[in-house]
């Protein structure tokens, strides 16, 4: 009898010949399914895509499945927080398992990376208990790598300051789907908000913004980003000072970089000289601890630097071009 590993390496091969040249994201998330679900016999084998801020049900094949998972709920919901593949051996001593059927005993859900950010997760169940284990991990990581850019929606990383009250602030912008705040752009591995507080690591605080481009533009969310920075303020923001709190603008992907530069050129003429601005490519990103994600939310009256005034704008603002 084959092994995992010669399965496994016989399936990659077959669906890399079946979709190659394939770009629509929900066919080949379909037959990645079918071709994983028959070769192994799994109980439910099937992807949802993060879409509108939660996670919703894709292409999948076993029994009806829940619909909407939200952020952090969850198997699937926890591997796309924690952007890693969450390996479950047991259901029932997983805290905050959804169970979509009382069959699955066991599961595994591999995080689909797109441009640096979570688009999808591949999620697998099993009516046997311990199915799934390094191996698995390992090859399904290796498939989702396969699969065509997932869904419309798109990212851009802002640093505006210190980034509670910036993600408060964009977040409250139309069109925008999903933030979550962390560190880009810095030269250390899985920084902890302590160590960029040092000023040391080369990260700059940053929200990471999810948006529906039929909804609102980046041009649009660029405008807004400005009226919430002083571009001409070099390392400060507000009162908090530091590289840290450096303005800039990432992008995961280099066919943004045109429009920025316009924005960045029209709001410099406004200033008269060039800004401190920085826009670079994304080199990386580390999202920060829960304690900081929505921190002006979850505590109403907490440090901001930004004027009430601002997010009252943001909540009326709507891109009509
Ligand atoms: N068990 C998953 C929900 C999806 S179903 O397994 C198809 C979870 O806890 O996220």
């Amino acid at each position: 009898m084959a092994t995992k590993e010669e399965q496994y390496s016989l399936v990659y091969k077959q669906i890399a010949s079946l979709i190659a040249g394939e770009n629509d994201a929900v066919s080949v998330m379909a037959n990645i399914s079918a071709m994983l679900h028959d070769s192994f016999g799994f109980w439910w084998t099937g992807f949802y895509r993060v879409e509108g801020g939660e996670l919703i049900l894709g292409p999948f094949q076993g029994p009806v499945a829940c619909m909407h998972i939200g952020y952090g709920k969850g198997v699937c919901g926890t591997a796309w927080k924690e952007r890693r593949t969450v390996v479950v051996p047991d259901v029932e001593q997983f805290p905050g398992h959804i169970a979509c059927s009382s069959e699955s005993r066991s599961e595994i859900v591999v995080p689909v990376y797109q441009k640096g950010a979570v688009v999808a997760v591949l999620d697998i169940d099993s009516r046997e208990l311990e199915t799934f284990d390094e191996v698995d991990a390992q090859w399904l990581e290796k498939i989702v790598l396969l699969l065509p850019p997932i869904g419309s929606e798109r990212d851009i990383y802002l640093a505006a300051g210190c980034f509670w009250g910036a993600e408060k602030y964009l977040k409250l912008i139309e069109g925008v789907t999903f933030t979550e705040v962390g560190f880009a752009n810095g030269n250390t591995e899985n920084p902890t908000y302590k160590e960029v507080y040092t000023d040391q690591t080369g990260y700059a605080e940053t929200v990471h913004l999810r948006y529906n481009p039929s909804i609102v533009s980046l041009r649009f969310l660029l405008e807004m980003y400005f009226k919430a920075i002083d571009p001409t303020s070099l390392n400060k923001q507000g009162e908090d000072e530091g590289t840290r709190y450096r303005t800039g603008i990432y992008y995961s992907d280099s066919t943004d970089r045109t429009v920025i530069d316009e924005v960045v050129a029209e709001e410099a003429k406004k200033y008269g000289s060039p800004l401190c601005v920085e826009v670079e490519p994304l080199r990386n990103f580390y999202p920060a601890d829960e304690y900081h994600q929505d921190y002006l939310d979850k505590n109403p009256s907490g440090y901001c630097h930004l004027p009430v005034a601002l997010f009252e704008l943001a909540k009326k603002a709507k891109d009509t071009k």
